[in-house]
């Protein structure tokens, strides 16, 4: 049976960013899907926020891992039966101070494997459930670092590289799609989750309030765009 309630998925969303965006998605009225590679921090995170009374359910899913994507959009197919919000916001940030050559090259794999194939695999996994009903939202978790221009200077060489190429598959992706479907990248600012640090000036909070104005965003909007600080730049 078809849900009347607006369903919404977020991805790495056990702590960080993707915490505060379940509980805002919650807030607003979505059924929401906390997902978590790590079924102990999932079923936690999710079960905080379902007993202040939100619509949260736990949904495992490691973005590195396709056979646990699959099970995941499964599950969404059988329980929520619809997807209107995704948000690709799991990822990793391994490269410290290393160079790109000078590093092992594993770091920069793992990092493309979380930050670009793991949003491409959840895309295309999540995608048929939108376009069945012609309708959806699908905000990429981006980052300044992944702006063409933060190519020329060193450091952070791996992390930029993947947001860089999650950038250019939201344009791809939006060309692709058909229907009120609607894909952005986002630049949270910096945060202070674990990834940002203590000292970032945002708090995930703040972050959460401005990717969540996109995942309601109307059908007037362009079709793809890259948001910074609430407002569309240019990329
Ligand atoms: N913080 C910033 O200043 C900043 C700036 C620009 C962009 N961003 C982006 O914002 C997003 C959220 O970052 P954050 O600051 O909230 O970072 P965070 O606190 O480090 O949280 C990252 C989340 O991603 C999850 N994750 C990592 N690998 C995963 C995988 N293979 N499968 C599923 N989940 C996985 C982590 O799960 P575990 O707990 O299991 O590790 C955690 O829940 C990221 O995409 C990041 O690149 C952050």
């Amino acid at each position: 049976m078809l849900q009347d309630k607006q369903a919404a998925l977020v991805t790495g969303a056990n702590r960080g960013i993707g915490y505060e965006l379940a509980k805002q998605l919650a807030l607003a009225g979505f059924k929401v899907m906390l997902t978590s590679r790590d079924p102990k921090k999932g079923s936690e995170a999710a079960q905080r926020l379902a007993e202040s009374g939100l619509d949260v359910s736990f949904v495992l899913m490691d973005v590195t891992d396709q056979e646990s994507i699959r099970q995941a959009a499964l599950t969404v197919k059988e329980t929520a039966h619809r997807l209107d919000v995704l948000i690709n916001n799991a990822g990793v940030y391994l490269d410290g101070s290393a160079k790109l050559l000078a590093m092992d090259p594993a770091i920069l794999e793992r990092t493309m494997s979380t930050n670009f194939f793991g949003v491409y695999h959840v895309m295309r996994s999540f995608l048929p459930l939108m376009e069945k009903r012609g309708y959806g939202r699908i905000i990429n978790v981006s980052s300044e670092y992944g702006a063409m221009n933060a190519m020329s200077s060193s450091g952070a060489g791996a992390y930029k590289i993947s947001k860089l190429a999650m950038n250019a598959l939201t344009r791809l992706a939006a060309a692709e799609v058909t229907g009120d479907i609607k894909i952005y990248a986002v630049d949270p600012g910096w945060v202070s989750s674990d990834m940002g640090g203590p000292s970032a000036p945002r708090t995930p909070k703040r972050a959460a309030e401005l990717i969540l104005r996109l995942a309601t965003m109307g059908s007037e909007g362009a079709r793809v765009e890259f948001f910074r600080d609430g407002k569309p730049i240019d990329w």
